[in-house]
């Protein structure tokens, strides 16, 4: 009797045991098709080259071994892939370093690349919140002094303008997967990205006009001088004490040369991605849009500094671009050595004294 019990109670536990192995052995199964599928999906763009090139172009073989051949392919070899795309013009390659891309693409710029715009805000608010907008401390002497004139200003508002459309349609391209389809939808997102991209590229070409019209316009004045290392030292005068400056301050000039040496970047790597065929590399490609998507968000984050003393920041600025003019005040106190320039006047001695 015991023994019949205890055979049984064998028998139960067995047939459970292989139950639950079977049920491990389908969850695997399952998990693993799964993970398969989502590891290999190829992008929606990529084409399937067809059975002709099984043994890879006719003189690919030689001496090397099958697996050479792919290897270096996928490794993203020129030669392979020149070799690949003769015989196969109209096909797609797949390759690792394409891979390596995506990867950047989506798992680093895609989910990182807003936190910088947004901390250069952070660090704006936190500055203002601390120090305060900053005045002209002998306030507005109601005398003013000719700054930019109006090819100058019209120049700087169409840089502006174009910048800012570029600016925002770029960011929705870029960031509308993650940013705006799981709040507001796939259709939302889709029609806003397609719509950006129209934009994007009519634009586009507009940026590269007012690049070199801004070039023209400030290149003079904005080359840096010993003067300028005086500023660096002091910290441009933000944390406190008085810095001597010519028409541009140190700060100025780098916006000016970054916005020139980025811009050509922009310019270039969107001249490369709006006319692909204009290169048969496809790396270059790859690189055109990592550098593109790094240089926009280097410009926009420093824009919102460079937006901010222009308003909020500093009292008086905003007149320079707006009327043309600025206070003798705010001159004497932020561009002595210009003031100096131009009136041919002391900047620290008062009126009337000599
Ligand atoms: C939309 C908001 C903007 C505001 C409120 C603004 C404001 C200003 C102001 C007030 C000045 C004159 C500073 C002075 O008198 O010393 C200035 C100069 C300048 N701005 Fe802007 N700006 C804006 C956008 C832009 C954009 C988008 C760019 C380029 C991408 C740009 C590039 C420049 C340059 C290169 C200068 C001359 C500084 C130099 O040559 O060193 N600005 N801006």
């Amino acid at each position: 009797m015991q023994n019949t019990l205890l055979t049984s109670a064998r028998t139960s536990v067995g047939k459970l045991g292989t139950g639950l192995a079977l049920l491990l052995v389908l969850l695997m199964l399952f998990g693993a098709t799964e993970t398969y599928a989502q590891s290999v999906r190829a992008p929606g763009n990529a084409v399937n080259l067809d059975d002709g090139i099984e043994d890879g172009p006719s003189n690919a073989l030689g001496d090397d071994s099958q697996s050479d051949f792919w290897r270096n392919f996928r490794g993203g070899d020129p030669n392979d892939i020149k070799q690949m795309l003769e015989a196969r013009p109209e096909g797609a390659v797949l390759t690792t370093t394409g891979q390596h891309w995506r990867e950047l693409r989506e798992n680093y710029i895609r989910k990182y690349a807003g936190w910088f715009p947004l901390g250069v805000i952070a660090l704006l608010l936190l500055y203002h919140l601390i120090k305060g907008k900053m005045r002209i401390k002998g306030g507005f002497s109601g005398k003013t002094l000719p700054r930019f004139n109006i090819n100058q200003r019209v120049s700087h508002w169409f840089m502006a303008s174009v910048f800012t459309i570029l600016g925002v349609t770029g960011l929705i391209i870029l960031l509308g997967r993650p940013l705006i389809a799981p709040y507001l939808g796939k259709e939302v997102n889709s029609v806003l990205t397609s719509a950006s991209m129209q934009g994007h590229n009519l634009f586009g070409p507009l940026f590269i006009v007012a690049l070199v019209w801004m070039f023209i316009k400030f290149v003079r004045g904005n080359f840096f001088q010993w003067v300028d290392l005086k500023w660096i030292f002091k910290l441009g005068g933000f944390f406190g004490g008085h810095v001597s400056s010519s028409q541009f301050n140190f700060g100025e000039k780098s916006w000016f040369w970054l916005v020139i040496l980025v811009g050509i970047v922009m310019s270039g790597t969107g001249i490369l991605l709006l006319f692909p065929w204009l290169v048969d590399d496809l790396r270059w490609l790859q690189l055109s849009t990592i550098l593109h998507a790094g240089g926009a968000i280097l410009l926009i984050s420093v824009l919102f500094g460079h937006i901010y003393v222009g308003t909020a920041g500093m009292e008086g600025s905003i007149d320079s671009m707006l009327k043309g003019e600025v206070d003798e005040n705010w001159a004497k106190e932020h561009h002595d050595l210009w003031y100096e320039e131009v009136t041919g006047k002391s900047a620290t001695e008062e009126e009337g004294t000599s």
